[in-house]
């Protein structure tokens, strides 16, 4: 699927432009890649301690907390790399908050010198989501980076 990330990252630079308030910004940005097709679901869960905690988003209500290393964020906060995940039944712990999620990318967020979050959109259809998403996604992790 070919969605307008042109876009949404022109929308999300403007959005956060002179704007120093992070949750503020992070309740737009997720508000705006929830309109790009077929993502279900669009949050962040942000680095609180030893576990990461559910951040703003859009979508259905989700899991409040997230063990490091735990399911496909727990993963990309451990490893400090992106994951694409094409069926969330074949990645071995993954967390059902949702049984319509069926794809998955997260992508680990470096704040200071730390990951500090991460951003997690889901699709409810399978293999939904390429290459150029994760590339597109990664650019919106570095936009909160330079906050
Ligand atoms: N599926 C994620 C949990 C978060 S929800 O998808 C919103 C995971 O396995 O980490």
């Amino acid at each position: 699927m070919i969605r307008d990330y042109d876009t949404a990252l022109q929308h999300i630079r403007g959005v956060v432009d002179g704007e120093p308030d992070l949750i503020a910004n992070l309740s737009n940005i997720a508000a705006i890649l929830k309109n790009l097709d077929g993502f279900f679901w669009v949050g962040f869960y942000l680095v609180k301690g030893d576990e990461l905690v559910l951040g703003p988003f859009q979508g259905p209500v989700a899991c409040t907390r997230i063990e490091f290393g735990k399911g496909v964020c727990g993963r990309a906060w451990e490893e400090k790399q992106s994951q694409l995940v094409p069926d969330v039944h074949a990645f071995e712990g993954h967390i059902a908050c949702n049984p319509n999620s069926k794809s998955e990318v997260v992508i680990p967020i470096t704040i200071g010198d730390k990951i500090g979050m991460v951003l997690d959109v889901d699709s409810d259809k399978v293999d939904d989501f390429s290459e150029l998403d994760l590339q597109k996604l990664q650019e919106v992790g570095n936009i909160i980076s330079e906050l």
